[in-house]
């Protein structure tokens, strides 16, 4: 993924940022703390939105970005993805991170979900209220996918 600044977005993806940031609040993490964000963009401009949801067996633990992409099947609307946004953030809000990049098995979802729809789509990453972020595609974050 590459750098990417805040103020380089457009004005509706600077809007649709802040409305996944909001959604950092409803995350799930008693166990590491990290609050996860992801918002799914469609087509006709809407929003979907999924959060980390953590279980006390850790490895059971569901990322935002699968709980988004959860979400929008069960809407019927992934055929309409054309973009992610991710949000993070730690619970008590302490300290700041770099801008998180998502994990090997969100990788694999988001490979799947591009082939499946038969187009890449942008992602972007910003640590909550970080000027900079990072910015790549679906396809580019798991070369050689298996699909
Ligand atoms: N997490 C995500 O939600 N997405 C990722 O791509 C990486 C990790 C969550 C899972 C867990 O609740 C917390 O971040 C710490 O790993």
């Amino acid at each position: 993924m590459k750098e990417i600044s805040r103020d380089s977005l457009s004005e509706s993806l600077q809007r649709d940022l802040v409305l996944v940031e909001e959604a950092l609040s409803t995350s799930y993490c008693p166990h590491s703390g990290l609050c996860v964000a992801a918002g799914l963009i469609l087509d006709s401009g809407e929003l979907i939105t999924g959060v980390n949801y953590e279980s006390a067996s850790y490895g059971l633990t569901q990322c935002a970005e699968r709980n988004a992409i959860s979400r929008a099947q069960a809407e019927n609307k992934v055929e309409q993805v054309q973009g992610l946004l991710l949000s993070a953030c730690y619970q008590n809000n302490d300290h700041d991170s770099p801008p998180l990049t998502p994990c090997g098995a969100c990788r694999q979802w988001l490979s799947e979900l591009s082939d499946r729809i038969g187009r890449d789509f942008v992602v972007y990453s910003f640590w909550k209220s970080g000027r900079n972020g990072l910015t790549g595609s679906a396809r580019e974050l798991l070369p050689q996918a298996f699909l």
